[in-house]
């Protein structure tokens, strides 16, 4: 996809699907023009709502036939620059098929439209004691397709595994337009290709979900969260390791380093003064007693490890505070200096002190302030280059660069959940060798031989 687009061309793209709510007031066009990522703003020309998948269908019909670009949108809180639309042309918007269609708590399924807000799934499965575990810290604005489209984490995938672990069904318009239903409503089930494997964390390059099948587990009956001060991100590092190694299965074990800690309290949270570091560890489980022998298991791990103490959040409103303070981390950096660049890479769990040490050390090289926080338990961290003004950026960029360098060298994966977007699309050749890269882009010229639907993402323009 090249070239820009002509008004004409949109307005034939808007009389052809003339029944759908569509918008280009300058406030609308301005509000899709950015998302989470703060890659910079690139504005639609045109953005459409459509009720149903007759109406998807047609939106992706009428652009093949004008040759202009579509770029599918959740609630923009991606952070790799998923939902921009680089080349202009249509945003399609899903939020209004916003639906919970089902929930069958005999199956242990859900089936709900892409734009639910994440909450409104946790609230409706748990409302029959079951659970819908995925959620990238932003389930209050985050939708289902959203994360379907990135195949999201967060801190609970842990224990329990990423959006993609979840899903059973899809229905799914493709960017031809056709509507395939991949997957199914069982657990197992393996005629044909795993398309829904493929299609799940797409990226909005392959089309979109209009109906997303998700499995549901029992809700667990006790959540226990504790706040796990250290001395130095280096020891906390390696008490997460140590946790895991002693056969004990947290739901999540999130670190916060100094530099983070630092955000965070000057926003009011009141993390121990002089703590280098902290873990947020949580678990779960069906009986109390269980559930605290664990976290008492784990305290006794983390004090052999260097930890001060372990506060134990007293009810949900404590616990609820606990993990405000974790979703304002990537504000509060932000604020610290201006700006900031965040990366959300995984390596191999023990490789994770390592990792945070050599990233420090490039900062440091390079005069600049690297916070890292996230979900030390998997491995998959949120390493924050932070900065003051425009002429520091050349150094930023090189700091970035050697950070996906030495996640690669690591074994490890430049993006862990937020999706390669526009965001790591010149890095994923340090990734994925060149066979690789070749495949996955002729599978894409395959279904989008036009090159019309979310064009720019995963993949760099060829030179
Ligand atoms: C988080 C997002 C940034 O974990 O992935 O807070
Ligand atoms: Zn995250």
């Amino acid at each position: 996809m090249t070239g820009t687009v002509s008004r004409e061309q949109v307005e034939a793209v808007r009389s052809a699907i003339a029944g759908v709510d569509s918008s280009d007031a300058p406030q609308t066009l301005d509000a899709f023009s950015r998302d989470e990522s703060l890659l910079g703003d690139f504005p639609p020309q045109l953005v459409v709502f459509p009720r149903d998948t007759g109406e998807v269908q047609a939106v992706f019909r009428a652009c093949q036939a004008h040759a202009v670009p579509l770029t599918p949108v959740g609630a923009r809180s991606g952070k790799s620059g998923g939902s921009l639309p680089l080349h202009g042309g249509v945003a399609l918007s899903l939020e209004r098929m916003n639906r919970i269609l089902a929930v069958h708590p005999e199956e242990l399924i859900a089936i709900a439209q892409p734009g639910v807000v994440l909450d409104a799934l946790h609230k409706a499965a748990e409302a029959h004691g079951l659970f819908y575990p995925p959620d990238p810290n932003s389930s209050d604005w985050c939708t289902l397709g959203g994360t379907v489209a990135e195949n999201a984490g967060g801190p609970r995938a842990l224990k329990y595994g990423v959006t993609r672990d979840y899903v059973l069904g899809l229905e799914w318009v493709l960017p031809d337009g056709e509507v395939l239903r991949p997957g199914r409503r069982t657990i197992k089930g393996v005629a044909g290709y795993d398309l829904v494997g493929l299609l799940v964390g797409s990226e909005g390059t392959l089309g979109v979900a209009t109906e997303v099948t998700v499995k549901l587990v029992p809700l667990p009956k006790v959540v226990m969260t504790a706040l796990v001060p250290f001395g130095s991100v280096g020891e906390a590092a390696v008490a997460v390791s140590r946790v895991l190694l002693s056969g004990l299965w947290p739901r999540c074990l999130e670190l916060l380093d100094d530099v983070a800690l630092e955000a965070v309290r000057g926003r009011g949270y009141p993390f121990p003064p002089g703590a280098g570091a902290c873990v947020i560890a949580e678990v779960d489980g069906s009986r109390e007693e269980a559930a605290l022998a664990d976290l008492q298991a784990l305290a006794d791990v983390c004090t052999r490890h260097g930890a001060t103490e372990v506060v134990l959040a007293q009810d949900r409103e404590q616990r609820a505070r606990v993990w405000e303070a974790r979703k304002l981390v990537s504000p509060a950096l932000k604020a610290l200096k201006g700006h900031k660049l965040s990366e959300d890479i995984v390596v191999p769990r023990s490789r994770v002190p390592e990792a945070i040490e050599r990233f420090k050390a490039v900062g440091e090289r390079l005069g600049l302030s690297v916070a890292t926080y996230g979900h030390a338990g998997d491995g998959n961290l949120h390493t924050n280059v932070l900065w003051h003004s425009p002429a520091d950026k050349p150094r930023v960029d090189q700091a970035l660069a050697e950070i996906m360098r030495i996640t690669v060298e690591l074994q490890g994966s430049i993006t862990g959940e937020h999706g390669v977007g526009l965001a790591k699309r010149e890095f994923l050749g340090l990734e994925l060798a060149p066979a690789m890269i070749d495949f996955q882009r002729r599978l894409k010229d395959f279904l989008d031989p036009r090159g019309l639907v979310n064009p720019g993402k995963i993949f760099a323009p060829r030179q």
